[in-house]
């Protein structure tokens, strides 16, 4: 699910196809370009990897304006007959779409009878709609406007005419989609990251828009025709901190960036003499809300509980915390003065942004949590708060998700020191103890090494038991196991285990548990012995080390019990990492996963 474009002078071909592959993260199952030279138009695509369609390229067609697409599958199979890009009738109009177009059924009833179709993808709808309109006599600017104007759904879209070699034709609504800015050069991304190479100058685009882009200008419209004018950005990042350097894999990377992150946030939300600095905007909203709704997806989902936590703990304000699929179409009852939080490490997420659009409708003050500044979720929030925590490449989330719950920290702590509340918690020197303690758990990689190999080389489930801020943990801890190695995992409450769930337990079967809070301790160390009663594997995660209730122990920092989360992550994220690689698994990019999921 993601969208390349170069218009210049350079060769198109290794410009897209690095633009592509700087895209893999975003998770896809098919790929391809179009290139569009005097020739004529030139498209290759295979089903699976960029390293795959880089073969199929054939390297004798030159072209200095091409457009590119990595496909997660949604309308029709993942195959080459479905990949992108499409092509119109008569090979006049080649173009890539991401996302779904939800009339598409409608629209080729009433406009492509007399067409035959080429694929299954709603996708192709639109590049049959545009040569018809152009049949008609229409402009292709023209043709484009006319047809997305019908459109019903989400789209980004790089469109090219065989007939002109001298522009590149975008559009977007709802899915995600950059214009970036170059000396004689032009190109279209997804997101920054892919063309990072190229450019760090940047135009951000609004829904419904189309642009014309030459190899030395850019021309923003709306579905109307209407110029509009919008001055570009330069992103924060570079090339750099998008590469990988010694690591096997970004994850890796990822996990150990953590207590970096921790330092670049306790720089950002702090002042010279340790205490908590937020933009006063913000604490005010968050002090003037009578609750607090915390809406996210996956893992943004899991640090949402643990901010709903800090905030209830620290600021004293009643949370809710809401998957965003789920909120969207089935809304509680809402308090009398709400205020709305999405947490969202890419800010594209098309859940949350489906309530954050809804919540605006009703009026609601609404803040954004997010990693990317500029991003659709950032972008239409009222108030927001940057992750700092730099590019996340690896699908399954990290560094993103540790900075999330230290964002929500800083908002508890600034929301108490406002009210005068008196607070036990030093948040800047704790959080700077955490951030040790993290880097205590990255040279831990030998024991979490074995403790996989252990624990998870032979099974196919396994089990994370903990209570209050540790079950949380144990959410989070069996989804980036499922996600990486594909071994079938349950984060439970360990009270609730003897409920039901105990009936899965056997002899072997691998059960963890995070024992770092001091009211339940002796609780789940019980826990322990039942499911160790019936044969299981066990292993505590605890401060103390006390070993006397389980098989083995991994032995945690000392951190103040409301930042336990910080420290639990790393060994959490780590045994998935090894389990993934024990199992020969594609850690960075999973089979099926996205890493932003840009329909609903
Ligand atoms: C996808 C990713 C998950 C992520 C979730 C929410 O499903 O695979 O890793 O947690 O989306 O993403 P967001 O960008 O909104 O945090």
């Amino acid at each position: 699910c993601g969208i390349v474009g170069y218009i210049g002078n350079e060769d198109a071909r290794d410009i897209l196809l690095k633009g592509l592959s700087n895209l893999e993260y975003r998770g896809y199952d098919s790929a391809g370009i179009a290139l569009l030279n005097a020739d004529g138009v030139h498209v290759f695509k295979e089903k699976g990897r960029i390293a795959v369609l880089r073969e199929s390229v054939d390297p004798a067609v030159h072209a200095t304006l091409g457009i590119g697409h990595t496909r997660w599958a949604t309308h029709g199979q993942p195959n080459k007959r479905n990949a992108h890009p499409h092509q119109s009738a008569s090979s006049r109009f080649t173009l890539v779409h991401n996302g779904v177009i939800e009339n598409y059924v409608q629209l080729k009833a009433e406009y492509l009878s007399g067409v035959t179709m080429k694929s299954e993808t709603d996708t192709e709808v639109v590049v049959q709609m545009i040569e018809v309109f152009a049949n008609e006599g229409l402009s292709t600017e023209a043709a484009f406007r006319k047809t997305l104007k019908l459109l019903e759904g989400s789209y980004a879209i790089a469109l090219v005419d065989a007939e002109d070699s001298d522009t590149l034709y975008v559009a977007k609504n709802k899915s995600p989609l950059l214009i970036g800015l170059g000396d004689g050069f032009n190109v279209v991304a997804s997101d920054a990251t892919a063309m990072i190479q190229k450019t760090k100058r940047y135009v951000e685009l609004m829904d419904e828009e189309v642009v014309e882009l030459t190899r030395d200008s850019y021309t923003i419209m709306d579905l109307d025709g209407n110029e509009k004018t919008r001055a570009p950005y330069t992103v924060s990042f570079d090339a750099h901190d998008t590469e990988k350097g010694a690591y096997a894999h970004y994850m890796l990377k990822e996990i150990d960036e953590q207590p970096a992150v921790m330092r670049r946030l306790l720089q950002e939300y702090s002042g010279k003499d340790g205490v908590v600095t937020l933009d006063p905007t913000i604490t005010k909203a968050v002090n003037a809300a009578d609750r607090i709704y915390i809406i996210a997806c996956g893992t943004s989902y899991h640090a949402g509980l643990v901010g709903k936590h800090l905030l209830e703990t620290i600021a004293g304000i009643p949370t809710e915390v809401h998957i965003s699929s789920e909120f969207s179409y089935n809304m509680p009852l809402l308090s009398k003065k709400p205020l709305f939080v999405f947490i969202s490490q890419s800010g594209e997420t098309a859940d949350s942004r489906a309530v954050l659009v809804k919540v605006k409708k009703l009026g609601h003050p609404t803040l954004t949590m997010t990693n990317v500044e500029g991003s659709t979720l950032y972008r239409e929030a009222d108030y927001k708060m940057l992750l700092f925590a730099g590019p996340e490449i690896a699908v399954a989330s990290t560094k993103a998700y540790t900075a999330m719950i230290a964002v929500f920290a800083f908002i508890a702590v600034a929301s108490a020191q406002k009210k005068g509340t008196k607070l036990d918690l030093d948040l800047v020197h704790e959080m700077s103890i955490a951030a040790q303690g993290m880097e205590q758990m990255i040279d831990e990689k030998a024991l979490l090494k074995e403790v996989a190999r252990d624990y998870l080389s032979i099974t196919r489930n396994a089990f994370y038991i903990g209570r209050g801020l540790d079950y949380y943990v144990c959410m989070e801890a069996s989804l980036k196991l499922k996600e990486v190695s594909y071994i079938q995992a349950e984060g439970f409450a360990g009270g609730e285990l003897k409920h039901g769930t105990i009936a899965l337990i056997e002899d072997g079967t691998p059960v963890f548990a995070f024992a770092t809070q001091k009211n339940v301790n002796n609780n789940i160390r019980s826990n322990v012995q039942e499911v160790a009663a019936r044969g299981a594997h066990t292993c505590i995660i605890s401060m103390d080390g006390v070993t006397n209730h389980a098989d083995d122990r991994i032995v945690l920092p000392n951190v103040h019990p409301a930042l336990t989360p910080l420290v639990c992550a790393v060994p959490l994220q780590l045994i998935a990492y090894y389990a993934a690689l024990q199992n020969e698994c594609d850690v960075d990019k999973p089979r099926n996963l996205a890493k932003s999921v840009t329909v609903e």
